[in-house]
């Protein structure tokens, strides 16, 4: 059972403003590794000129560059919410990076009211991702947004 509160304090100890905002995601990523199991990919991509590039990551080679509206990344950058897919076979547009991947979870960064970034997770199980897990990894968002 994964301790939620022990991953936001450790998050909330080593996310921090004085350092280099891309230190922050890099660590971030690992520190989602470390706590959530049964993930093959965990990364973000940063938004530029209306368009993904590929960020800090742990897992295989991926994706460069994802267009506005294209796979469920480029998805949430248009619609700027979470996607919680638990079948990636049953999202139209789905970007298989890894094809181990079954189900991902994708969460919107924002830096004053514009979108940023993306958190991008992806897991080699059917349904990997509940209500909790998307509350708990909002809340680390917003834990990252806080120091952006
Ligand atoms: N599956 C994503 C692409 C990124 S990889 O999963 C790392 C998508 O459909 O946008």
């Amino acid at each position: 059972m994964m301790n939620n509160k022990l991953f936001l304090k450790t998050l909330k100890s080593v996310l921090d403003k004085e350092n280099e905002p891309l230190s922050n995601y890099a660590n971030m990523t690992a520190i989602i590794n470390e706590f959530f199991d049964e993930l093959n990919w965990v990364g973000f991509y940063f938004v530029k000129n209306n368009s993904l590039y590929l960020g800090p990551f742990q897992g295989k080679v991926a994706c460069t560059n994802i267009p506005y509206g294209k796979g469920v990344c480029g998805t949430t950058l248009a619609i700027k919410k979470t996607i919680l897919v638990d079948d990636v076979h049953s999202f139209e547009g789905h970007i298989a990076c890894d094809s181990a991947s079954q189900s991902e979870i994708v969460i919107p960064i924002f830096k004053n009211d514009n979108i940023v970034a993306l958190l991008d997770i992806d897991s080699p199980k059917l349904n990997r991702f509940t209500q909790n897990d998307k509350n708990i990894l909002e809340e680390a968002c917003h834990i990252l947004e806080s120091i952006l």
